[in-house]
């Protein structure tokens, strides 16, 4: 078994990242500046905020965070977004989710301009990954994309089943899992809350990536031998023995999962800091997307 430390990987992005940095500014180029904005004071959004600007500060870009009150409309949201789509220092940002209940999340993320859109939530955007175009690769599933190729997972001709089909992570995993290049070339089944026999799915699973949001739903007897586990989940439980109060669970169960699997991520530290990574990668592409 073989462990996909994502804290390991997303360092030497982050690392290599800082050294192009480096190299721009030695240039006299444009350093990179990704902003973000959060609504209201959800406890798990701010925390992963603050990981965004504290990675921007690691490798060398500028960053800009831009608290808003949960009581802002959607009014006053999309003018801030208008404001950074039109801001020249700002060359990527990304709207935190879940947005409060009064605002559209939809019409939020259709605001944003798809040359700033780091996040790749935009539709042009998420139609170009589609169609297999350059384009800004969501966060995590391209956080998962670079974890399978550093550790040189074989994916070609794989079984690949992707359990949950949000538009995060699911779907364009699933998408992107098909596509004919490395990471990829898979035959790919993606099951959701509506699946029919999903354990008997699952246990046909070469390479199985669970975005589900259910604490350890994938047991050990669900999977077969030689399987690689991509654990995508990361729920609060709580835990009066931590200073924090909760511990953070995965969609699977490591210990009965692990010794039955070729690769696997731990969690936390596995898809968590990839997904940070990635977001920095997106935001040095995004200099040439605006230019
Ligand atoms: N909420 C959970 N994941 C994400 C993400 O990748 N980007 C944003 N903007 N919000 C999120």
């Amino acid at each position: 078994m073989v462990l996909l430390d994502g804290k390991k990987t997303s360092n030497e992005i982050k690392e290599e990242l800082a050294v192009e940095v480096a190299k721009i500014k030695a240039d006299g180029g444009k350093i990179p500046h990704l902003a973000a904005i959060i609504v209201g004071s959800n406890g798990a959004s701010i925390t992963y905020v603050n990981a965004k600007v504290k990675a921007c500060e690691k490798v060398g870009f500028g960053s800009s965070l831009i608290q808003m009150p949960v009581e802002t409309t959607q009014e006053e949201l999309l003018a801030k977004i208008n404001e950074l789509n039109n801001d020249m220092v700002v060359d990527g940002f990304i709207v935190q989710l879940p947005l409060p209940d009064h605002i559209d999340e939809e019409t939020v993320l259709n605001a944003v301009s798809p040359n700033k859109d780091v996040d790749g939530f935009h539709p042009a955007n998420f139609g170009k990954v589609a169609l297999g175009l350059p384009s800004f690769i969501p966060a995590t599933p391209n956080g998962i994309l670079e974890l399978l190729k550093r550790y040189k997972v074989e994916t070609e001709g794989k079984h690949c089943v992707v359990v949950g089909r949000s538009n995060i992570v699911g779907l364009p995993m699933s998408i992107l899992m098909g596509q004919k290049k490395y990471p990829g070339n898979c035959t790919v089944t993606l099951t959701h809350s509506r699946t029919k026999n999903l354990t008997e799915i699952i246990k046909t699973a070469e390479i199985l990536i669970v975005a589900l949001g259910r604490p350890e739903f994938i047991t050990g007897d669900m999977v077969k031998d030689g399987v690689t586990v991509i654990d995508v989940g990361i729920t609060r439980v709580a835990d009066e023995t931590k200073k924090s109060g909760f511990r953070l669970l995965g969609d699977v169960h490591f210990e009965s999962v692990a010794p039955k699997s070729d690769f696997i991520t731990p969690v936390p530290g596995g898809v968590g800091p990839m997904t940070i990574a990635s977001l920095m990668q997106n935001t040095l592409k995004a200099i040439d997307m605006n230019r």
